[in-house]
């Protein structure tokens, strides 16, 4: 099927041609101005040598109580404050010499485009200039640039975020790889061949055989809750088998033991009512938490508190120590934080941090609970 050529260019022209010579010469001085006075943010002003105000039609100015009779035969000077009048006077000039341009003028806190153009009239220079008030306009453009300004900080926020949560990821699976060969692998491998050589028969130097045997059994022992601890920081196995009051007891009891950090806990058993996602979340917030007091507060107690209210299972992680400045945070290039935060986000969640030299670190974090069945 060929395409529809489309009317003929020049009988367009032709039509259009007769249409507005047909029109034009009925368009009264009168209809230009009603058409003026019908716009509610357009005016058009005609000035002459003196910058005196001979014309002013339409109510560009009547947001500022400046109606168009108030205005003709007034010096443009009287009208406009001493600095806009000293931005427009010297385009105003350059109109009258013949030259056309626009500006956006600031003035009653307002904003307003003014085009600019020459006119002659019996060979008496005029300048004419097509006044609007593009407050709105404006405005609503500047709200839109803030949006998109914040909206592309936090996509490279995000991308930067992503960057770092890629490069930590690595990092960690190369320790996890090199604690399971370096060392859970070795301890292996000497336990076996310790075990091959009891194979082989009891050893002649051997003082006591069931010293030997107990101290092989120790080792295995000790293996097993090392792989524990490994496994458990790659995933908290223990919430697939108990609630998350009893998984929050059993993780600051392993942190004490490991760390020697003394941890004041309180739990109410209601927040067991949680959906799994949300029991993940806050486990995994405690274990940041927890970390980050070892690491940076300075002290040797912490205190945890688990609630639950009707909407909310609330995480509270506080300790006395040195605090830091939240604000200042930006500079770090820590990741625990902002993925406390993220994490309970996704889940529609609130997450406060306060921290000050003189109170120590609080974080509280809530998910929402299950709903309690009546
Ligand atoms: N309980 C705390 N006491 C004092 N300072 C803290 C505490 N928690 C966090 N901070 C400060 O906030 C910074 C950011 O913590 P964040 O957990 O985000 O990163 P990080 O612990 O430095 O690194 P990582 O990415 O391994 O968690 C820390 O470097 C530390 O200066
Ligand atoms: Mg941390």
């Amino acid at each position: 099927m060929s395409e529809h050529p489309g009317p003929d260019p020049l009988f367009v022209r032709k039509i259009a041609h007769r249409a507005l010579s047909t029109v034009l010469p009925a368009v009264t001085a009168d209809t230009y101005a009603n058409l003026l006075a019908a716009l509610p943010n357009a005016a058009i002003a005609l000035f002459d040598n003196n910058l005196r105000l001979v014309l002013f039609r339409g109510r560009a100015l009547a947001e500022v109580g400046l109606q168009p009779d108030m205005l003709e035969g007034r010096l443009l000077g009287e009208v406009l404050p001493a600095r806009a009048m000293s931005i427009l006077e010297r385009l105003c000039q350059r109109a009258l010499k013949g030259k056309s341009k626009w500006l956006m003028l600031g003035c009653w806190s307002r904003i307003y485009e003014i085009h600019l153009t020459p006119l002659s009239a019996r060979s008496t220079p005029f300048g004419m200039a097509v006044w609007l008030d593009v407050t709105q306009r404006e405005l609503t453009r500047q709200v839109l640039e803030q949006q998109r300004n914040a909206l592309d900080e936090t996509q490279a926020h995000a991308r930067k975020l992503a960057g770092r949560l890629l490069t930590v990821q690595d990092t960690e699976r190369r320790r996890i790889a090199r604690d399971l060969h370096d060392d859970i692998g070795q301890r292996l491998i000497g336990l076996a061949s310790e075990l091959a050589h009891l194979k082989r028969g009891r050893p002649p130097a051997a003082p006591d055989w069931a010293a030997l045997v107990g101290g092989l059994a120790d080792q295995a022992r000790q293996l097993c809750r090392d792989l524990r601890t490994i496994t458990h920081e790659l995933h908290p196995a223990v919430l697939e088998y108990f609630a998350l009051p009893a998984a929050v007891a059993s993780l600051c009891e392993s942190f004490s033991e490991q760390t020697a950090l003394q941890i004041e806990l309180t739990v109410d058993e209601a927040a067991a009512a949680i959906a799994p996602k949300g029991a993940a979340c806050l486990y995994r917030v405690l274990q940041e938490g927890l970390r980050n007091i070892v690491r940076h507060a300075g002290v040797a107690n912490a205190q945890v508190r688990l609630q639950r209210d009707p909407d909310y299972v609330t995480l509270t992680i506080s300790d006395n120590g040195c605090g830091f400045k939240p604000g200042a945070r930006k500079r770090n290039r820590g990741l625990g934080i902002v993925s406390m935060q993220e994490r309970i986000k996704l889940l529609g969640g609130r997450f406060r941090l306060q921290s000050s030299a003189a109170t120590g670190t609080e974080i509280v974090a809530s998910v929402p609970g299950l709903k309690r069945e009546s």
